[in-house]
């Protein structure tokens, strides 16, 4: 009690001074914002490290549960009763991971990620093998092209994230049947790392094409998509240097290009 008193009294203090110095109070989610910031940035770092290991385990306990419920999706036959059950699941651990990933970049705050060398070629395999059990379930066959040397300085996690919402894009955008073709390579100067996910999926009108990037714009609103996924995907390669160039043609599909600056500039 007494240490709500003593901060009662310093917060008074403290708008005393601001109103005798000429300066309107701040209001207070302004005051408890600047409270928040600086208080003990070391000890919000922390924090901000174990909500991401502990997003990564969860993460990966989500991929399980996903996987699983597509392979026994497979094995049902469309008149059980238990299909729905199991869409259920299926469903709601694809929202699960889209709740992580955004907290995730929120709890980032797109700063003070460390950076490591991050073989690009890599970790497209281990992206894929999130999708694969749902891209199987499709019967979406996947071409693989393989690159050396592809690596980048950056935040592998997030990366991740970036490729996992790719390729359950073009999942999504293909439906059943198709192709996604997926590629890394070094530019010819050594200078940039390109990673491609194209699809054989239903395409993107030019009309929405300058949107797709923006926050909450989804075609997928009625099946969970929240239209995140591209939009924090594009923060992610900015704040790593880099862009995303996308090119689609309706009823043949979408390619997308991640293009990152490689470890050393130099291909060395
Ligand atoms: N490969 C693709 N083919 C066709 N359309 C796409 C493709 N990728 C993205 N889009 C379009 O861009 C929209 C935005 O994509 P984004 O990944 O940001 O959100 P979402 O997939 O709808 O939802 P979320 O990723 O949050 O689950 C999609 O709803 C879809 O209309
Ligand atoms: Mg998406």
């Amino acid at each position: 009690m007494s240490g709500n008193a003593d901060r009662q009294a310093a917060a008074e203090k403290a708008m005393q001074v601001a109103s005798a110095s000429g300066q309107a109070a701040a209001p207070p989610e302004a005051r408890l914002a600047q409270s928040v910031t600086g208080m003990d940035t070391a000890r919000m770092a922390q924090l901000g490290l174990l909500t991401s290991e502990f997003a990564h385990e969860i993460s990966n306990i989500i991929a399980t549960i996903n996987g699983y419920a597509t392979m026994l999706l497979q094995d049902t036959p469309a008149a059980d009763p238990r299909r729905g059950h199991l869409e259920i699941v299926q469903s709601e651990a694809r929202r699960a991971r889209r709740a992580l990933d955004t907290m995730t970049q929120l709890a980032r705050g797109g700063k003070g990620t460390v950076r490591v060398p991050v073989d690009i070629d890599r970790l497209l395999d281990d992206v894929l093998a999130l999708v694969s059990p749902e891209a199987d379930a499709c019967r979406i066959e996947v071409k693989r092209a393989r690159g050396e040397g592809c690596r980048v300085l950056g935040c592998e996690d997030e990366l991740k994230q970036v490729f996992h919402n790719l390729l359950v894009n073009a999942v999504h955008a293909i439906g059943a049947g198709g192709t996604i073709s997926v590629a890394a390579e070094l530019s010819g100067d050594g200078t940039q790392v390109l990673a491609r996910v194209a699809d054989t999926g239903c395409g993107i009108p030019a009309g929405e094409l300058d949107r797709i990037f923006e926050a909450f714009h989804t075609t997928r609103g009625q099946s969970g998509g929240t239209g995140l996924g591209l939009f924090v995907s594009r923060d992610i390669v900015l704040r790593h240097g880099g862009e995303v160039l996308v090119q689609s043609t309706p009823g043949k599909g979408t390619a997308f290009t991640v293009v990152l600056p490689a470890e050393s500039g130099g291909g060395g």
